[in-house]
């Protein structure tokens, strides 16, 4: 995907207003897995999102993306209490021969809302390359933020984000987006490859119960939301294509209208949901 790969894609900004993942996926990750825990690699880690947090549960971790921007800052934001024990190397998923290559040789992969930009098939022969025998591959993804009982909100909020051309809807690269907003159901697990396949998903206002991967917000603002939709590869590549035209910022768009028909203010507090996935393999 390659607006995170340019120059001009703020990757501190994203590091400072995307979502960190909670405690209980991690719990349930280490539940299911049951291989060894030396060597963790991070596919599409950005920043180091999980890349970071996967420290308190495994040795070592291998921090991989192909834009050079998130891996600087990822490398800024190493301290000097973990700096043995996690590297980052720019890299794309379908191919990890420069950063691993001896095959059978990392205990768990990782990728945390990567997995959509990516050749599934490659990725999947090369991450049962890297694994060890008995490893796990464990990725996952948020998708569609819900505005809890405030429907208008969420109507508006998709108005924007990928219901309407007028807005963000022609700016998001596909098949990646699509297959995200589908809770990844597309991506078909090569039963050849790996078995023990676990998918959970939480749909908000469907899913009765929360599942490990619970991302909401009950003091969720229009200051957060302004944040969050600045990291999005959508918005760059807006921002981008109207540089120096005489017209609204999407953002603010979004944001007047959603103040305008709620009578929200930038601090009012609302409940937002994620909707999330994640998925659990094995290799044999
Ligand atoms: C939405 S960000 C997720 C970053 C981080 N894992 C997180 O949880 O916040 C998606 C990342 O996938 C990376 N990416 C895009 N195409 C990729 C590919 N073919 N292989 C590996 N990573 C890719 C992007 O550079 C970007 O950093």
């Amino acid at each position: 995907m390659a607006t995170f790969a340019e120059k001009s894609f703020d990757s501190n900004n994203y590091n400072q207003n995307r979502p960190k993942y909670p405690r209980s996926l991690y719990e349930a990750l280490f539940e299911y897995h049951d291989g060894g825990k030396h060597t963790a690699i991070d596919i599409g880690c950005g920043p180091g999102t999980a890349s970071f947090q996967l420290l308190q549960y495994v040795d070592n971790v291998i921090a991989t993306d192909p834009s050079n921007t998130m891996v600087t800052t990822g490398l800024k934001s190493i301290t000097p209490d973990v700096k043995d024990r996690i590297r980052f190397e720019v890299a794309y998923a379908e191919d990890l021969h420069q950063v691993v290559p001896q095959d059978g040789s990392v205990d768990l992969i990782v990728s945390a809302e990567a997995l959509h930009w990516v050749d599934h098939p490659k990725f999947f022969k090369e991450a049962s390359r890297i694994l060890r025998s008995g490893g796990t591959l464990a990725y996952w993804a948020y998708i569609n933020p819900r505005f809890v009982d405030h429907p208008k909100a969420t109507e508006i909020f998709d108005k924007y984000e990928f219901d309407d051309p007028r807005y963000l809807k022609t700016y998001w690269s596909q098949p990646g987006k699509g297959i995200c907003t589908n809770f990844y159901n597309d991506i078909k697990v090569p039963t050849e490859l790996f078995t023990d396949i676990e998918k959970h998903d939480y749909i908000p206002g469907e899913t009765k119960t929360h599942t490990a991967f619970f991302l909401g917000d009950e003091k969720f603002t229009l200051k957060k939301l302004r944040a969050n939709i600045t990291t999005w590869s959508a918005t760059h590549k807006w921002r981008e294509q109207h540089a120096g035209e005489d017209c609204e910022d999407i953002v603010d768009l979004l944001i007047n209208e959603l103040k305008d028909t709620l009578g929200w203010d930038d601090d009012t507090e609302v409940t937002m949901e994620y909707g999330t996935t994640y998925v659990f393999v094995r290799k044999p």
